[in-house]
């Protein structure tokens, strides 16, 4: 590692493991969970590639992370963050190839995270980058667009209607405008009637707003005409058990996320037993973990066409520098017109 500085700036985790208690994306105090240290640069070994960052992601995911609430432990002393873009500046033996790029990477679980000036993956959890892509559209690269490639097959194989849930967000805004290209209709939920128009100048068949009184009246009328068969969730509460009762037969209630702290309880069971109905999971880990290479190769060339030519672009409400983010953090998450992404 010829001209690497040996420490960094970093935003390293205060605790091991899970917290047995989840509470869901919302941080109210970056400090109980993250501190700014200098650490040492990490060292790539074979098949990894360390990586200079230019600019990193905070996602939902992330926040579950460091709160001790996500699908794989904290390691206390260890960088956070998941996603980002950089440019790689020195490699293990077999990633030789990819020094001086610019790449768009997922921090493998044997990586060192993206909330540092330098991040440590494996070289297949990183995509060269176009010219023509940003840096903030290259650190929003992987989690969020392949998850709406992925989990739009899922519904356009199902039927040309499906639901989503938390609609405003990157990822819902993502499905909207493939759905929309893709000729399939999707009743997008949201909480906020400000963000009604938005999602339908996006290309969404229906808006319905969740916090309406008549909510579940509107959700029945507009299941019965374009019969759904698909729910995909980010918010998962008793609302959406709601919806997925309301649906037709055959309907899949498929959970990716968990904004909502409440915990739903199933009211109707006869329908998973009379009506065909199923209740299912979706992570993108296991997608990556189980999608044959050449997939996922065209999926990813399908996304990066995607942001280059400016059909899907990446929203931020606010860019924070490493420094600032332990006191920051907090308050940015807050606004939620758009991401939040950090700059070393
Ligand atoms: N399973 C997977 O593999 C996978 C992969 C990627 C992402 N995800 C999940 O996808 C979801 C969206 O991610 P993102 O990065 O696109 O999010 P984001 O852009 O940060 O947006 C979050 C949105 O969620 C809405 N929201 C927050 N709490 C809510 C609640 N209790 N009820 C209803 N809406 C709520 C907010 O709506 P307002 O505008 O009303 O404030 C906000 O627009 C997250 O749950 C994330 O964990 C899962």
């Amino acid at each position: 590692m010829t001209n690497l500085p040996d420490t960094m700036r970093a935003l390293i985790q205060l605790e091991d493991g899970y917290s047995g208690k989840p509470e869901g994306p919302v941080i109210s105090d970056a400090s109980l969970y993250l501190a700014e240290s200098q650490i040492p640069v990490p060292t790539p070994a074979d098949g990894q590639v360390l990586i200079k960052l230019r600019v990193a992601s905070v996602n939902p995911s992330d926040l579950h992370f460091i709160k001790g609430e996500y699908g794989q432990p904290r390691r206390k002393g260890a960088p956070a963050g998941f996603e980002g873009c950089g440019d790689v500046v020195a490699t293990g033996k077999g990633a030789e190839g990819l020094v001086g790029t610019r790449v768009a990477f997922a921090v493998s679980p044997s990586g060192s995270g993206a909330w540092a000036e330098y991040a440590l993956t494996d070289a297949v959890a990183c995509i060269p980058l176009r010219p023509d892509v940003s840096d903030v559209d290259g650190s929003a690269q992987i989690v969020n667009p392949l998850t709406a490639m992925a989990m739009v097959d899922i519904a356009a194989k199902d039927g040309d209607a499906f639901v989503i849930s938390a609609a405003t967000s990157q990822l819902g805004k993502l499905m909207i405008s493939l759905a929309k290209d893709m000729n399939l209709k999707v009743i997008a939920l949201v909480r906020r009637e400000k963000a009604v128009a938005a999602l339908k100048n996006l290309g969404a068949t229906e808006v319905l707003v969740t916090t309406a009184r008549d909510f579940a009246d509107q959700f029945a009328a507009a299941s019965r005409a374009l019969k759904p068969r698909v729910f995909l969730d980010a918010v998962s509460d008793q609302i959406c058990e709601t919806v997925f009762t309301l649906m037709p037969n055959n309907a899949r209630w498929i959970s990716y996320g968990k904004l909502g702290a409440e915990a739903p309880r199933l009211t109707q069971m006869g329908q998973l037993i009379f009506m065909g109905k199923r209740i299912e999971g979706f992570w993108l880990t296991s997608w990556m973990r189980t999608t044959p290479p050449k997939d996922q190769a065209r999926i990813v060339g399908e996304v990066q066409a995607r942001f280059a030519d400016g059909r899907w672009h990446t929203d931020v409400a606010v860019t924070l520098g490493l420094a600032e983010v332990v006191e920051g953090l907090a308050a940015a998450t807050k606004i939620t017109d758009g991401k939040v992404v950090i700059k070393p």
